[in-house]
C-alpha cells in the first residue's frame, strides 16, 4: 500500500488534478492499492476522479455546535474511505481512541501516526485500520526512515504485533526511492507514506510506478 499525503504544499493546490489522477493510475497500473490523502478542503475534487481517497484528519466531536471541524460523518457523506489521525504536523494523541472508534462505526478505514515504537504500541490497542510509524525529525528531510532509522521499524513492527498482528504497519519519513519502499517492506512493513517526493515529483504517474515496483516481490 502506498498513502499520499498531499499536506498543503503549493503544488498541491497547483496540481491537484494531476497529483490525483496520477495516485488512481498508478494502482491501476500495477496493482498496488494507492491511497491519496488532500487537503480537506479538496476532498469532494479528488473523490470526484479517485475513489481511494482519505481526509489528513478528523475531529471524533459529535455532530452539531462546532465550527471548523472536520467530521468524520461528513467525510463518510463524500464517500471518502477514511482517515489520518494525529500526523506528526497535526497532533492529537489524546483524540485518538475516540476517533478511530467513531471511523468504525461508520465503517471507515483509520490510518493513525505514531512517532516511536511506544506510541505504535499504545494506538495498537485502539484496533486501527493501520499504524503509520514517522520520525518526526525525518520528515520533508529527503533522508528516509528506512535508511536512517530501519531499527525503529523492526521495533514498531514488534510493539504492534506484540498488540495485534492484523494491523498494518506503514513506514514514512523522507521516504522517496525504491530503495526505501524495497528495505520497509523487507522489514516486514505492508506500505509507506510519503509526500514531498511525490507531491514534488516532475512526472508524478513515473515516480509511483518505479516506487510501487519492489512490491512485487512481496505482494
Ligand atoms: O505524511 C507523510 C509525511 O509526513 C512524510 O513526509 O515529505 O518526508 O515524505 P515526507
Amino acid at each position: 500500500m502506498i498513502v499520499l499525503n498531499l499536506k498543503n504544499y503549493e503544488e498541491t493546490y497547483r496540481r491537484i488534478d494531476l497529483l490525483v489522477d496520477s495516485a488512481r493510475e498508478a494502482m491501476q497500473t500495477t496493482g498496488v492499492r494507492v491511497v491519496v490523502v488532500p487537503p480537506c478542503t479538496h476532498l469532494s475534487r479528488a473523490r470526484y476522479a479517485n475513489k481511494e481517497v482519505f481526509a489528513q484528519h478528523v475531529s471524533p466531536v459529535e455532530p452539531g455546535s462546532h465550527t471548523g471541524e472536520v467530521l468524520p460523518e461528513a467525510v463518510k457523506d463524500l464517500r471518502i474511505k477514511g482517515s489520518m489521525i494525529n500526523h506528526s504536523e497535526k497532533r492529537c494523541p489524546e483524540l485518538v481512541k475516540d476517533a478511530v472508534k467513531r471511523l468504525k462505526k461508520l465503517n471507515l478505514e483509520s490510518l493513525v501516526c505514531a512517532e516511536s515504537p511506544e506510541e505504535c504500541k499504545k494506538f495498537a490497542r485502539y484496533r486501527p485500520s493501520f499504524i503509520a510509524i514517522e520520525p518526526p525529525e525525518l520528515i520533508g528531510s529527503g533522508k528516509s526512515i528506512s535508511s536512517k532509522k530501519p531499527k525503529v521499524i523492526s521495533e514498531s513492527l514488534d510493539a504492534v504485533h506484540s498488540v495485534s498482528t492484523e494491523i498494518p504497519l506503514l513506514v514514512g519519513a523522507g521516504v522517496s526511492t525504491p530503495k526505501d519502499v524495497e528495505k520497509g517492506l523487507a522489514l516486514g512493513a505492508s506500505g509507506v507514506l510519503l509526500a514531498s517526493a511525490f507531491v514534488k515529483a516532475n512526472e508524478p504517474l513515473k515516480f509511483l510506478q518505479k516506487l510501487a515496483k519492489p512490491f512485487e516481490k512481496f505482494m
